[in-house]
Protein backbone atom coordinates (compact mmCIF):
# COMPACT_ATOMS: atom_id res chain seq x y z
CA UNK A 1 0.00 0.00 0.00
CA UNK A 2 1.47 3.60 -0.79
CA UNK A 3 -0.79 5.72 0.61
CA UNK A 4 1.09 8.53 2.60
CA UNK A 5 -0.52 10.02 5.75
CA UNK A 6 -0.51 13.77 6.08
CA UNK A 7 -0.41 14.03 10.03
CA UNK A 8 -1.11 17.80 10.23
CA UNK A 9 -4.65 17.12 8.41
CA UNK A 10 -5.14 13.71 8.80
CA UNK A 11 -5.90 13.33 4.77
CA UNK A 12 -3.72 10.72 2.86
CA UNK A 13 -2.65 11.39 -0.53
CA UNK A 14 -3.85 9.61 -3.41
CA UNK A 15 -4.97 9.93 -7.21
CA UNK A 16 -8.07 9.63 -8.93
CA UNK A 17 -7.46 8.94 -12.71
CA UNK A 18 -10.34 8.75 -15.42
CA UNK A 19 -10.29 5.00 -17.38
CA UNK A 20 -12.92 5.88 -20.23
CA UNK A 21 -14.17 8.77 -21.84
CA UNK A 22 -17.55 7.72 -20.41
CA UNK A 23 -17.16 6.14 -17.19
CA UNK A 24 -15.24 4.84 -14.90
CA UNK A 25 -11.67 6.24 -12.76
CA UNK A 26 -9.21 4.34 -10.94
CA UNK A 27 -8.18 5.72 -6.83
CA UNK A 28 -4.47 4.50 -6.67
CA UNK A 29 -2.64 4.93 -2.89
CA UNK A 30 -5.31 4.67 -0.61
CA UNK A 31 -5.44 1.97 1.61
CA UNK A 32 -8.76 1.25 2.56
CA UNK A 33 -8.18 -0.44 5.70
CA UNK A 34 -7.64 2.47 7.70
CA UNK A 35 -10.63 4.65 8.61
CA UNK A 36 -10.99 7.20 5.70
CA UNK A 37 -10.86 10.91 6.84
CA UNK A 38 -14.30 12.65 6.12
CA UNK A 39 -12.16 14.86 4.16
CA UNK A 40 -10.92 12.21 2.09
CA UNK A 41 -14.24 10.40 2.20
CA UNK A 42 -16.04 13.68 0.84
CA UNK A 43 -13.55 12.93 -2.42
CA UNK A 44 -14.43 9.50 -3.28
CA UNK A 45 -18.04 10.61 -2.38
CA UNK A 46 -17.83 13.40 -5.40
CA UNK A 47 -15.64 10.78 -7.64
CA UNK A 48 -17.92 8.17 -7.09
CA UNK A 49 -21.36 10.20 -8.41
CA UNK A 50 -18.65 12.43 -11.39
CA UNK A 51 -17.59 9.09 -12.51
CA UNK A 52 -20.31 6.07 -11.86
CA UNK A 53 -17.25 3.25 -11.37
CA UNK A 54 -15.04 3.12 -8.75
CA UNK A 55 -11.29 1.18 -8.85
CA UNK A 56 -9.50 1.02 -5.99
CA UNK A 57 -6.53 -0.63 -6.85
CA UNK A 58 -4.41 -3.53 -4.17
CA UNK A 59 -6.89 -3.11 -1.74
CA UNK A 60 -5.41 -5.90 0.74
CA UNK A 61 -8.69 -5.12 3.15
CA UNK A 62 -10.56 -7.96 5.21
CA UNK A 63 -14.09 -8.84 4.34
CA UNK A 64 -15.16 -6.52 8.16
CA UNK A 65 -13.26 -3.86 6.38
CA UNK A 66 -14.75 -4.37 2.70
CA UNK A 67 -18.28 -4.01 5.21
CA UNK A 68 -16.63 -1.25 7.26
CA UNK A 69 -16.13 1.17 3.85
CA UNK A 70 -19.70 0.30 2.21
CA UNK A 71 -21.47 0.92 5.26
CA UNK A 72 -19.95 4.49 5.05
CA UNK A 73 -22.30 5.27 1.85
CA UNK A 74 -25.83 3.42 3.46
CA UNK A 75 -27.02 1.06 5.08
CA UNK A 76 -26.51 -2.34 3.28
CA UNK A 77 -28.95 -4.89 1.85
CA UNK A 78 -28.73 -8.64 2.34
CA UNK A 79 -29.28 -10.61 -1.04
CA UNK A 80 -32.11 -13.24 -1.14
CA UNK A 81 -29.83 -16.33 -2.24
CA UNK A 82 -28.51 -16.32 1.50
CA UNK A 83 -26.67 -20.07 0.44
CA UNK A 84 -24.20 -17.46 -0.43
CA UNK A 85 -23.49 -15.28 2.40
CA UNK A 86 -19.99 -15.33 3.22
CA UNK A 87 -19.42 -17.31 7.06
CA UNK A 88 -20.23 -14.58 9.63
CA UNK A 89 -20.50 -11.66 7.21
CA UNK A 90 -24.17 -11.58 6.04
CA UNK A 91 -24.04 -8.48 3.95
CA UNK A 92 -21.31 -10.09 1.83
CA UNK A 93 -22.38 -12.07 -1.06
CA UNK A 94 -19.96 -14.58 -2.57
CA UNK A 95 -19.57 -14.23 -6.52
CA UNK A 96 -17.84 -17.54 -7.62
CA UNK A 97 -17.80 -20.28 -10.47
CA UNK A 98 -16.03 -22.21 -7.70
CA UNK A 99 -17.37 -25.70 -6.29
CA UNK A 100 -16.35 -27.30 -2.87
CA UNK A 101 -15.47 -31.00 -3.13
CA UNK A 102 -19.13 -32.19 -3.31
CA UNK A 103 -19.88 -30.13 -6.36
CA UNK A 104 -21.65 -27.46 -4.27
CA UNK A 105 -21.36 -24.26 -5.56
CA UNK A 106 -19.72 -21.99 -2.83
CA UNK A 107 -21.14 -18.73 -4.68
CA UNK A 108 -23.85 -17.37 -7.23
CA UNK A 109 -21.76 -18.35 -10.65
CA UNK A 110 -23.84 -16.55 -12.76
CA UNK A 111 -24.41 -13.51 -11.07
CA UNK A 112 -24.17 -10.72 -13.88
CA UNK A 113 -25.20 -12.84 -16.60
CA UNK A 114 -27.27 -10.66 -18.07
CA UNK A 115 -27.22 -6.84 -18.23
CA UNK A 116 -28.84 -5.22 -14.79
CA UNK A 117 -28.53 -2.88 -12.18
CA UNK A 118 -28.36 -4.87 -8.91
CA UNK A 119 -31.57 -5.09 -6.41
CA UNK A 120 -33.78 -3.22 -9.49
CA UNK A 121 -36.74 -5.62 -8.21
CA UNK A 122 -36.39 -4.18 -5.05
CA UNK A 123 -38.91 -1.39 -3.99
CA UNK A 124 -36.02 0.17 -2.61
CA UNK A 125 -32.83 -0.81 -4.80
CA UNK A 126 -29.45 -0.22 -4.69
CA UNK A 127 -27.30 2.81 -4.61
CA UNK A 128 -24.27 0.90 -5.11
CA UNK A 129 -22.54 -1.99 -5.23
CA UNK A 130 -18.49 -3.30 -4.20
CA UNK A 131 -17.30 -6.20 -5.16
CA UNK A 132 -13.96 -6.99 -4.13
CA UNK A 133 -11.28 -9.79 -5.95
CA UNK A 134 -10.45 -12.69 -3.97
CA UNK A 135 -9.11 -14.89 -6.79
CA UNK A 136 -8.85 -14.10 -10.35
CA UNK A 137 -8.85 -16.50 -13.18
CA UNK A 138 -6.09 -15.93 -15.87
CA UNK A 139 -8.23 -15.11 -18.73
CA UNK A 140 -11.89 -14.20 -19.01
CA UNK A 141 -13.88 -12.63 -15.74
CA UNK A 142 -14.35 -9.43 -16.68
CA UNK A 143 -17.07 -6.94 -15.76
CA UNK A 144 -18.47 -4.29 -18.12
CA UNK A 145 -20.09 -1.60 -16.98
CA UNK A 146 -22.61 1.14 -19.35
CA UNK A 147 -23.38 4.40 -18.63
CA UNK A 148 -27.06 4.85 -18.45
CA UNK A 149 -26.54 8.49 -17.81
CA UNK A 150 -24.81 8.98 -21.08
CA UNK A 151 -27.44 6.28 -23.13
CA UNK A 152 -30.71 8.81 -21.70
CA UNK A 153 -28.61 11.64 -23.34
CA UNK A 154 -27.58 10.00 -26.63
CA UNK A 155 -31.38 8.64 -26.62
CA UNK A 156 -33.48 9.79 -30.15
CA UNK A 157 -35.48 12.82 -29.00
CA UNK A 158 -38.60 11.10 -30.34
CA UNK A 159 -38.01 7.60 -27.98
CA UNK A 160 -37.41 9.89 -25.07
CA UNK A 161 -40.86 11.65 -25.53
CA UNK A 162 -42.04 8.09 -25.81
CA UNK A 163 -40.78 6.65 -22.66
CA UNK A 164 -40.06 9.95 -20.59
CA UNK A 165 -43.32 9.77 -18.29
CA UNK A 166 -43.37 5.79 -18.22
CA UNK A 167 -42.96 3.19 -15.29
CA UNK A 168 -41.61 -0.63 -16.06
CA UNK A 169 -42.21 -3.78 -13.26
CA UNK A 170 -38.81 -5.35 -12.41
CA UNK A 171 -38.51 -8.73 -11.32
CA UNK A 172 -36.20 -10.80 -9.47
CA UNK A 173 -38.03 -13.89 -11.00
CA UNK A 174 -37.95 -12.50 -14.59
CA UNK A 175 -35.61 -14.67 -15.66
CA UNK A 176 -34.43 -16.86 -12.75
CA UNK A 177 -35.73 -20.12 -14.13
CA UNK A 178 -33.90 -19.53 -17.60
CA UNK A 179 -30.78 -19.52 -15.42
CA UNK A 180 -31.67 -22.36 -13.15
CA UNK A 181 -32.08 -24.28 -16.31
CA UNK A 182 -28.51 -24.20 -17.51
CA UNK A 183 -26.31 -23.09 -14.31
CA UNK A 184 -26.40 -24.75 -11.20
CA UNK A 185 -25.81 -22.16 -8.68
CA UNK A 186 -29.60 -21.25 -8.37
CA UNK A 187 -31.83 -22.99 -5.77
CA UNK A 188 -35.23 -23.60 -6.08
CA UNK A 189 -36.69 -20.41 -3.88
CA UNK A 190 -38.60 -21.08 -1.09
CA UNK A 191 -41.90 -19.79 0.02
CA UNK A 192 -39.86 -17.04 2.08
CA UNK A 193 -37.75 -16.05 -0.55
CA UNK A 194 -40.19 -14.92 -2.68
CA UNK A 195 -42.37 -12.81 -0.53
CA UNK A 196 -38.63 -11.31 -0.06
CA UNK A 197 -38.73 -10.73 -4.05
CA UNK A 198 -42.12 -8.95 -5.01
CA UNK A 199 -42.13 -7.17 -8.14
CA UNK A 200 -41.88 -3.68 -7.79
CA UNK A 201 -42.42 -0.83 -10.50
CA UNK A 202 -39.84 2.06 -11.38
CA UNK A 203 -40.13 4.81 -13.91
CA UNK A 204 -38.14 4.00 -16.94
CA UNK A 205 -36.40 7.25 -16.74
CA UNK A 206 -34.71 7.51 -13.44
CA UNK A 207 -33.26 11.23 -12.00
CA UNK A 208 -30.03 10.11 -9.91
CA UNK A 209 -30.92 11.96 -6.47
CA UNK A 210 -27.87 13.39 -5.74
CA UNK A 211 -26.21 15.10 -9.47
CA UNK A 212 -30.24 15.48 -10.70
CA UNK A 213 -28.95 13.73 -14.01
CA UNK A 214 -31.42 11.62 -15.75
CA UNK A 215 -30.75 8.01 -16.46
CA UNK A 216 -32.24 4.84 -18.37
CA UNK A 217 -33.40 2.63 -15.75
CA UNK A 218 -34.72 -0.87 -17.69
CA UNK A 219 -32.83 -4.39 -18.08
CA UNK A 220 -32.47 -7.55 -19.77
CA UNK A 221 -32.53 -9.33 -16.47
CA UNK A 222 -35.35 -7.79 -14.26
CA UNK A 223 -37.56 -5.32 -16.26
CA UNK A 224 -40.39 -7.25 -17.51
CA UNK A 225 -42.82 -5.36 -18.93
CA UNK A 226 -43.78 -1.38 -19.25
CA UNK A 227 -47.02 -0.86 -17.23
CA UNK A 228 -50.13 0.00 -19.10
CA UNK A 229 -48.60 -1.05 -22.41
CA UNK A 230 -50.16 -3.86 -24.50
CA UNK A 231 -47.43 -6.78 -24.15
CA UNK A 232 -46.03 -6.69 -28.01
CA UNK A 233 -45.71 -2.91 -27.85
CA UNK A 234 -44.27 -2.82 -24.34
CA UNK A 235 -41.37 -5.97 -25.45
CA UNK A 236 -40.73 -4.28 -28.81
CA UNK A 237 -40.07 -0.91 -26.75
CA UNK A 238 -37.93 -2.55 -23.75
CA UNK A 239 -36.07 -4.48 -26.84
CA UNK A 240 -35.27 -1.20 -28.33
CA UNK A 241 -34.42 0.27 -25.15
CA UNK A 242 -31.70 -2.47 -24.02
CA UNK A 243 -30.16 -2.76 -27.69
CA UNK A 244 -29.01 0.92 -27.05
CA UNK A 245 -28.71 1.14 -23.66
CA UNK A 246 -25.37 -1.23 -23.78
CA UNK A 247 -23.64 -0.05 -27.13
CA UNK A 248 -20.19 0.28 -26.79
CA UNK A 249 -19.14 3.80 -26.34
CA UNK A 250 -21.28 4.06 -22.97
CA UNK A 251 -19.21 0.87 -21.84
CA UNK A 252 -16.40 0.53 -20.17
CA UNK A 253 -14.78 -3.20 -19.70
CA UNK A 254 -12.82 -3.84 -16.45
CA UNK A 255 -10.20 -6.52 -16.39
CA UNK A 256 -9.46 -7.28 -12.92
CA UNK A 257 -6.36 -7.35 -11.15
CA UNK A 258 -5.55 -8.97 -7.64
CA UNK A 259 -7.51 -7.43 -5.28
CA UNK A 260 -9.30 -4.42 -7.06
CA UNK A 261 -12.12 -3.42 -5.38
CA UNK A 262 -14.43 -1.92 -8.00
CA UNK A 263 -17.73 0.16 -6.65
CA UNK A 264 -20.22 0.92 -8.90
CA UNK A 265 -23.40 3.22 -8.85
CA UNK A 266 -26.03 1.29 -9.45
CA UNK A 267 -28.11 4.44 -10.13
CA UNK A 268 -26.02 5.37 -13.08
CA UNK A 269 -24.97 2.42 -14.81
CA UNK A 270 -25.81 -1.23 -15.45
CA UNK A 271 -23.04 -4.12 -15.63
CA UNK A 272 -22.50 -7.92 -17.06
CA UNK A 273 -19.86 -9.96 -15.82
CA UNK A 274 -18.61 -11.26 -19.73
CA UNK A 275 -17.59 -14.80 -18.30
CA UNK A 276 -15.26 -17.01 -17.45
CA UNK A 277 -13.49 -20.44 -19.15
CA UNK A 278 -15.34 -23.38 -16.96
CA UNK A 279 -11.90 -24.77 -15.86
CA UNK A 280 -10.89 -21.12 -14.29
CA UNK A 281 -11.50 -20.25 -10.70
CA UNK A 282 -12.77 -16.90 -10.21
CA UNK A 283 -14.67 -15.72 -6.59
CA UNK A 284 -15.25 -12.11 -5.61
CA UNK A 285 -17.09 -10.96 -2.23
CA UNK A 286 -20.21 -8.17 -2.86
CA UNK A 287 -21.77 -5.47 -0.60
CA UNK A 288 -24.76 -4.06 -1.92
CA UNK A 289 -25.33 -0.57 -0.85
CA UNK A 290 -29.21 0.52 -0.21
CA UNK A 291 -30.23 3.57 -2.35
CA UNK A 292 -34.06 5.52 -2.21
CA UNK A 293 -37.20 5.50 -3.87
CA UNK A 294 -36.59 6.03 -7.60
CA UNK A 295 -38.29 8.71 -8.84
C1 LIG B 1 -22.64 -8.96 -10.28
O1 LIG B 1 -23.49 -8.86 -11.16
O2 LIG B 1 -22.80 -8.48 -9.16
C2 LIG B 1 -21.35 -9.72 -10.53
C3 LIG B 1 -20.55 -9.15 -11.63
C4 LIG B 1 -19.34 -9.99 -11.93
O3 LIG B 1 -19.25 -11.13 -11.46
O4 LIG B 1 -18.48 -9.55 -12.68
Amino acid sequence: MSAVLDSASSTSTFDIRPLHDSLGAEVVGLDLSRPLSDADFARIHRAHLDHHVLVFRDQRITPAEHVAFSRRFGPLQIHVLKDFQLAGHPEILIVSNIKNDDGKPIGLGDAGYFWHSDLSYKAVPSLGSLLHAQELPSEGGDTLFANQHAAWDELPEALKNAVGGLQAEHSYLARYEELRQRSPWRPKLTEAQLAEVIPAVHPVVRTHPETGRKALFVSEHFTTRIVGLPEDESRALLAELFAHSVQDRFVYRHRWQPHDLVFWDNRSVMHLAAGTPDHLRRRLNRTTVEGDLPF
